[in-house]
């Protein structure tokens, strides 16, 4: 099995992304052309056949959005392309955007055709602006080619697709938040039902696809499809992007097949650890994905391989960690990026976030007690029962999984307590 492929990245323009004449000659605006001739259901069906699942972190299956989506009755609908990419160590999407302008906007362009949605917004973070002004000549030059506008290619199909940019906070990735974000709102998520696909921008249905799921339609139903499909395994066909960082030779947003194992990619792919240092761990879909030990080097990624092992994709984020970092101050760092970005709209992720913080800072100052585990378990068990959106529900999976295959390192940071102070004489602050 080739290790780093070049399938959805077959036609990515590395000298020249911004031509839109290269990429047609590339072979780029055919998927539209068949599509806008193929019966709707045979669209879906391409989709549904090849597996794929959303790109942003969620995972839920592409074809049944597009279905459902579609489903909507309205006079207008919204499709956006979320390239928030808030999640730290995750920078596939901008390595898409910068690389494939177009083949991300004929993904959105079919997407939109195949859900009858007349509008479009490119949601970009703040910190992307090349991108921004390079989705906006992208569009221009879509629009005068007739692949945007009105009656595009000749049939009763008009989009029209604006860029957009984020303030920077993380939870605007989030789909409801991003709505309010696209309305000019303070990025909160939204109380649900309605869901955004009923409901979303502007009140009107809408779609949410990431970059990445979206860049991949067009190789869905192009001379490509087969190589895509055939890659991967059965169920996790075909390819992920994936973002490697950290202590690591060759850092950097790969095409792989789904199927290599963690160690393929840290050391065929990444290179391996640099200066001959031991691996220690690695973080994988963001800060929000669960930490893993050297055990899990021989799981496979894919979808189903990282589930049954209590990992996850995520974002396709991979961060890896060389024996000389501690998992506690890794930890903190990571818990301290939760409290800046909790957006304060509940209870528990507000301030279960600032506790574990605290309790957190107890072990990196090497003064934590036994109690403290009894805390983190029960803060981070409110966390996930109770908070309003996917941040709160997800962000305690760092701390859990860190402290299931590192418990030892924590419990060095246990001070001890001479025989003469009873408990009792020792006030912890939650
Ligand atoms: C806090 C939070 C942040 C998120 N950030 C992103 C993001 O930056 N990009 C993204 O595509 N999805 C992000 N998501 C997931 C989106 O809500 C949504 O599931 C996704 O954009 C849908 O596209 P997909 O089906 O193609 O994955 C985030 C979710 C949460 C809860
Ligand atoms: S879980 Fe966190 S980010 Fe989400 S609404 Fe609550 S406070 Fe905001």
């Amino acid at each position: 099995m080739e290790k780093s492929v070049k399938i959805v990245s077959k036609n990515f323009n590395y000298d020249n992304p911004e031509s839109l004449e290269e990429y047609i000659n590339l072979g780029g605006f055919k998927a539209l052309k068949k599509v806008v001739r193929m019966p709707k259901e045979e669209i879906f069906y391409t989709v549904n056949v090849s597996k794929l699942k959303g790109r942003g972190g969620a995972a839920y299956p592409t074809g049944r959005k597009l279905e459902q989506a579609a489903e909507e009755k309205a006079d207008s609908k919204v499709i956006v392309c979320n390239a928030d990419e808030g999640e730290p160590s995750t920078f596939k999407d901008r390595a898409i955007l910068e690389w494939a302008p177009f083949k991300v906007l004929e993904g959105m362009i079919i997407s939109a055709y195949t859900i009858n949605a007349n509008l479009g917004y490119i949601y970009i973070r703040e910190e992307y602006p090349k991108l921004q002004e390079r989705m906006k000549k992208a569009i221009v030059l879509a629009e005068k080619a007739g692949f945007l506008g009105e009656n595009i290619l000749g049939r009763e199909f008009n989009l029209k697709i604006k860029v957009v940019s984020g303030g920077g906070a993380y939870v605007c990735g989030e789909g409801s938040a991003l709505a309010e974000s696209i309305e000019g709102k303070s990025g909160r998520p939204r109380m649900k039902p309605p869901y955004i696909k009923q409901k979303g921008v502007f009140g009107l249905p809408t779609c949410i696809n990431n970059v990445e799921t979206l860049s991949i339609i067009p190789t869905l139903f192009s001379g490509d499809a087969d190589d895509y499909i055939t890659s991967g395994t059965v169920e996790s066909k075909g390819t992920k992007f994936i973002s490697i960082s950290g202590n690591i030779n060759k850092p950097g947003v790969y095409e792989i097949p789904f199927g290599l194992t963690l160690r393929e990619i840290v050391y065929d792919i990444g290179g391996g650890i640099p200066n001959n240092k031991e691996f220690k761990f690695m973080q994988l879909g963001g800060a929000s994905g669960p930490i893993a030990a050297e055990e899990a080097l021989d799981v496979k990624y894919t979808y189903e391989d990282l589930k049954n092992n209590g990992l996850s994709i995520g974002s396709g984020a991979i961060l890896v960690a060389d024996e000389t970092n501690s998992m506690v101050d890794y930890i903190k760092t990571v818990q301290n990026f939760f409290v800046h970005e909790s957006c304060g709209k509940c209870t528990p992720c507000r301030e279960g976030n600032k506790h574990l913080s605290i309790i957190i800072d107890r072990f990196v100052k090497g003064i934590a007690s036994e109690e403290d585990y009894k805390y983190i378990n029960k803060i981070t068990n409110i966390m996930k029962i109770s908070s309003f959106c996917g941040l709160g529900k997800s962000c305690t999976s760092p701390l859990m999984t860190a402290l299931k295959n590192f418990k030892e390192e924590f419990d060095e940071c246990i001070e001890i307590i001479p025989d003469s102070i009873t408990s009792e004489g020792r006030k912890v602050i939650v």
